[in-house]
């Protein structure tokens, strides 16, 4: 198996256009020991803008560029990337060693938060910049906890919407919209957003690991207020964010220019300025912590996270 139909589910030998297939709807699977033999992706073609869902007119999948979805799915090990995407990531992690932990931290971060919610009674997640689907989705973890539990997925990239779209086929209570966080008020009126949540009832807003890829000058706080305005008291706020806990400033330079070639470069935030993002909410104990401190469970995995800093903070609030 080589190449995987986002659309259709049909496996290839390659990412050439076949049975009905267009090359934007592939990714390519190979192992990466196999792609660094075929020399494989190293000079991809430029693939067409074309239309995804609903009117947001987007590129399909550009394998020139690396984009910070498919670097999230290389950290943690999974095969929805290109070699692009990998040499970004290697030469990051080759200045700023710590970056290898951030994604597993993440995810960690992002399950215990979904079972303290659950337990919580919360029953309905927008999970804005969900990324690649992964091992610990965010249903299948609340699921566990509460069988009726909603989820609606969002993101901007094409690939993970295709991806996902693709792999829960059939799931009820889930939804994937191909949206851009920076647009709430399109977003929130989306038909998988609108008719899947009860916005009078409580929701979690999911941010985690999204807001870095919102610039200064696109308002990071007036977006999550706009989210914030349509819910209910009894909703949450989830956040995390990468910030400079044990980087240089070097290393800082180093981790946002490995986002420089992407379409949502990063931008890494000292503490004061995360919290700024927060108003309104009060933040469930123990507050904005690093990532590995918030709230541990005994687990193997997130004792192995506090072994190292993930570079990251994280809070959850709760609107009153
Ligand atoms: C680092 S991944 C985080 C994935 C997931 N939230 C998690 O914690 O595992 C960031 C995701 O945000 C998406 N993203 C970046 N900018 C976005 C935007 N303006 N609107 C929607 N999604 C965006 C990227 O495509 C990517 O999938």
């Amino acid at each position: 198996m080589f190449a995987v139909c986002f659309r259709h589910g049909r496996r290839h030998r390659s990412t050439i256009a076949a049975r009905g297939c267009t090359v934007a709807d592939m990714t390519d699977v190979r192992p990466p020991d196999a792609l660094q033999r075929e020399g494989a992706d190293d000079e991809p073609p430029r693939r067409p803008l074309r239309r995804i869902s609903g009117d947001l007119q987007v590129r399909g999948v550009d394998m020139q560029r690396p984009n910070a979805a498919r670097m999230f799915d290389y950290y943690l090990g999974g095969t929805a990337n290109f070699a692009v995407d990998r040499q970004a990531v290697d030469r990051l992690v080759a200045e700023v060693p710590e970056a290898r932990v951030y994604a597993r931290a993440t995810r960690a971060f992002l399950g215990r938060l979904i079972r303290f919610l659950s337990h919580r009674g919360i029953d309905q997640f927008l999970d804005l910049g969900s990324g690649m689907p992964t091992v610990g989705n965010v249903h299948e973890i609340a699921r566990r906890c509460r069988s009726d539990a909603r989820v609606a997925y969002v993101d901007v990239e094409p690939e993970v919407v295709a991806h996902a779209r693709q792999l829960l086929r059939g799931v009820d209570n889930v939804t994937v919209t191909h949206a851009d966080i920076r647009e709430p008020e399109t977003l929130l009126a989306a038909p998988e957003v609108t008719e899947l949540l009860d916005f009078t009832r409580p929701v979690a807003i999911l941010a985690v690991s999204i807001l870095p890829y919102i610039p200064d000058a696109d308002d990071p706080a007036a977006i999550v207020a706009a989210y914030r305005d349509n819910c209910v008291p009894g909703s949450y706020l989830a956040v995390s964010h990468s910030t400079p806990l044990t980087m240089s400033e070097e290393q800082v330079r180093h981790s946002e220019s490995a986002y420089q070639g992407t379409r949502t470069p990063l931008a890494v935030r000292e503490i004061e300025r995360i919290r700024e993002l927060l108003p309104g909410y009060s933040l469930v104990e123990p507050g904005l912590v690093p990532l590995p401190q918030w709230r541990p469970e005994p687990d193997i995995n997130a004792q192995q996270d506090a072994t190292a800093s993930a570079n990251a903070v994280g809070a959850l609030g709760y609107l009153p």
